[in-house]
């Protein structure tokens, strides 16, 4: 069984995630469901992911509409550049995306830029057919990835958003003036975005319909090397990898911003936020690369990219696309919106640049999951930071009996509404403890025949297992202060290091 499967068969047998749909034989695939587990694990992502770059740089949190009117799209240029380019087979009627049929078969990767007709050309000159039917191949025409939707009887003509950023350019200046007022200025937003993807597939990995949290910084260019905030961060450890280098090397923002290979200390500054919030979820350094994309891998807004890349068991895995997509958002909304979305900044009326963290969520979980889904010799463990545990707190009886029952179940009770908690009083406490090792449950409150006598109860510690005695009355304060003490020993991996 691969690494990928095992975490698959896990999540599936937890109800952690799981195809949506999956009474009715004829779902679409790409679409995925958060079962209880699930759901926790995602909140808590997005508690850490609020906590170490949204509250600790200040930034502004928006949630804009999932369905947004026609024209947005017609000037992100979505509408017309948002399309890959598929074959349909003339025997069996199969789709495939033409340029990935093309790569998979001859190893040569196609240009973004190669027309229809070329690509055509490419399929014809070496022979590539069906291949569920070996049938002909049709010429390449271009398919859409956006959904459209229409809005009211009158069936006015919208799209399902197939990246969550829109909104906030569209809405950067009400934001800017009824904020900040000030530049460079980082505004976010979490929430769904939705693609209609030709292939869909490996689960959570590529989705119809996906969480995103992206974060777009504005900022004046002229001052993107007058930024107080680099100087924190300036002999940190980046994993670069440049255009054409085979590997990641350790650069400092300050080298790579002296020799040009990142443009300027802000953005040097928000490529350590984005590697430094992995390695504060537990994954090594090592494992985290941020490439260097060329002209042709890049998204048609942006003019420089990183993509920061964890090693899985499925070779790198994008996680964050990083873009500097320069002045291109805000004034294509200007010229198809007719609004004037500039603003002055040290005294000059200027279209504020943008560069962009936007992250793929549920990619991120089941990294979290790969990584560390743990079995050693004695013990199966979700590994996960205490912080991120789904369920933060068990609690059982010793023996599911009388006296002990009440007094377990009344714990329970007034922990549950602080804390995700879990009750078991059935099987064995060994059986119990190893079902929360499993799930990552870093602590389980465990009643005693002593809680009858003394008011107190055992915490045991999912990493060390041993256990302490804590007085009932005191265990919300305790876990609070565990939790706690798991953020801040986060906050130590990946700080000042170099
Ligand atoms: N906003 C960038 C992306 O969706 O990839």
């Amino acid at each position: 069984m691969t690494s990928y499967e095992r975490v698959l068969r896990f999540a599936l047998s937890k109800g952690i995630v799981f195809p949506s749909c999956e009474i009715y034989g004829e779902a679409p695939a790409g679409f995925w469901e958060y079962g209880p587990l699930g759901v926790r694990l995602r909140n808590r992502f997005i508690e850490a992911w609020r906590r170490e770059l949204v509250r600790r740089d200040e930034m502004i949190e928006i949630d804009g509409s999932q369905i947004m009117t026609k024209r947005v799209f017609l000037a992100s240029g979505h509408l017309e550049s948002f399309a890959d380019p598929i074959t349909k087979c003339r025997g069996c009627g199969s789709i495939f995306r033409a340029d990935k049929l093309i790569e998979e078969k001859t190893n040569i990767s196609v240009p973004e830029r190669l027309s229809d007709s070329e690509i055509s050309m490419m399929l014809e000159d070496r022979g590539i057919r069906c291949t569920n039917c070996n049938g002909e191949l049709s010429e390449v025409t271009r398919f859409n990835m956006m959904f459209k939707v229409s809005v009211g009887p009158s069936g006015d003509e919208a799209y399902l958003r197939p990246e969550t950023c829109q909104s906030i350019f569209v809405d950067f200046l009400r934001i800017y003036k009824t904020t900040t007022n000030k530049l460079p200025l980082a505004l976010c937003q979490i929430g769904k975005s939705f693609r209609n993807e030709i292939s869909p597939r490996q689960s959570i990995l590529r989705q119809r319909e996906f969480y995103q949290a992206e974060i777009e910084v504005f900022f004046n260019p002229k001052k993107a090397d007058e930024f107080d905030k680099f100087e924190q961060y300036k002999d940190y450890a980046l994993m670069l990898q440049p255009l054409n280098e085979d590997k990641a090397v350790k650069v400092t923002p300050s080298e790579a911003v002296a020799s040009g290979l990142i443009s300027n200390r802000l953005i040097a500054y928000y490529l350590v936020l984005i590697q430094r919030f992995y390695e504060r979820l537990g994954i090594n350094r090592e494992s985290v690369r941020l490439r260097q994309l060329d002209s042709e891998e890049r998204a048609f807004y942006a003019r420089e990219s990183w993509d920061l890349e964890v090693k899985t068991s499925l070779g790198w895995l994008e996680l964050v696309a990083c873009n500097n997509r320069g002045d291109y958002d805000l004034t294509r909304h200007m010229e198809v919106s007719g609004q004037d979305l500039s603003v002055v900044d040290d005294g000059e009326r200027i279209v504020p640049h943008v560069f962009e963290l936007s992250m793929g969520v549920d990619r991120s979980l089941y990294l979290l999951l790969e990584h560390l889904y743990l079995t050693d010799s004695k013990r199966t463990i979700l590994r996960l930071p205490y912080h991120l545990a789904p369920i933060q707190v068990a609690v059982f009886p010793l023996v599911d009996k009388g006296e002990l029952t009440k007094l377990a179940e009344r714990i329970y009770n007034d922990l549950k509404v602080d804390f995700d908690s879990f009750y078991d009083s059935r099987e064995s406490i060994g059986r119990r403890y190893r079902k929360m090792d499993e799930l990552g449950t870093p602590f389980c409150v465990t009643v005693d025949h002593q809680s009858l006598e003394d008011g107190t109860v055992t915490v045991r510690d999912r990493d060390t297992m041993s256990q302490i005695r804590v007085p009932a009355s005191e265990l919300k304060q305790r876990i609070q202060r565990l939790l706690e003490e798991s953020w801040g020993r986060a906050c130590d991996r990946g700080l000042g290091e170099s």
